[in-house]
């Protein structure tokens, strides 16, 4: 019976969504990942606060969150969650904290996680607002950045890929709440 559900598995992990190309595999994140974990450890103390914003980066937190460890990290998780006020298409840049910010931020060494940095908005405004909060020091990490979307300076202390201006779906980034579940990171079409 397991080596049937293994079989399943195997099958499903591995035949991609055919509208979506893929343009970082599962086995190249995980590798790249260890990179990035390897690089974090050697920047940051022992013990850090993770903090990751919801909800596009929760499985890149996670498993970002396995490799620290696997590095000698010993981490406390915080997530948020940062949305827009009022029409999101207005882009007023006019953000807020929807989840309550994390306690004990005082003195503590933050590792602050996103998906994606596109504008630079949403990490330039967490990034201040946990400092307001005491954070002693604030290491970003993203998943993916992409530069040419660039619209407030900001630049993050690790990238995991950097990508075109394309718009991309999978391992937890979405598109109207769909696609999250990919293992890979994959370009909608067009
Ligand atoms: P910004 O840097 O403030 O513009 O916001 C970045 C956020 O926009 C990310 O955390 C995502 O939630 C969202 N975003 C940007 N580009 C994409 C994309 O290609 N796919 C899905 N969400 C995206
Ligand atoms: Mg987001």
């Amino acid at each position: 019976m397991s080596a049937k559900k293994a079989h399943f598995i195997v099958q499903t992990a591995s035949a991609p969504d055919p509208e979506i190309e893929v343009l970082f595999s599962a086995d190249q994140i995980a590798s790249r990942l260890d990179e990035l974990a390897e690089s974090l450890a050697k920047r940051l103390p022992s013990e850090i606060v993770v903090v990751p914003l919801l909800k596009g980066s929760f499985m890149f937190a996670a498993d970002l969150m396995r490799m620290l460890h696997k590095h000698g990290l010993t981490c406390r998780v915080e997530f948020i969650t940062v949305s827009s006020y009022g029409n999101d298409t207005t882009s007023s840049g006019e953000l807020k904290i929807s989840s309550d910010l994390p306690e004990d931020l005082v003195g503590n060494i933050v590792l602050l996680i996103d998906d994606i940095l596109d504008t630079g908005r949403t990490l330039h405004w967490t990034h201040d607002n946990l400092l307001a909060a005491g954070a002693a020091e604030i290491v970003t990490c993203v998943l993916l950045d992409k530069p040419s979307r660039r619209i407030v300076p900001f630049e993050a202390d690790f990238v995991g890929f950097t990508i075109p201006d394309r718009f991309v779906v999978g391992y937890g980034i979405d598109y109207a709440q769909r696609y999250r579940e990919l293992p890979y990171i994959g370009a909608m079409p067009g």
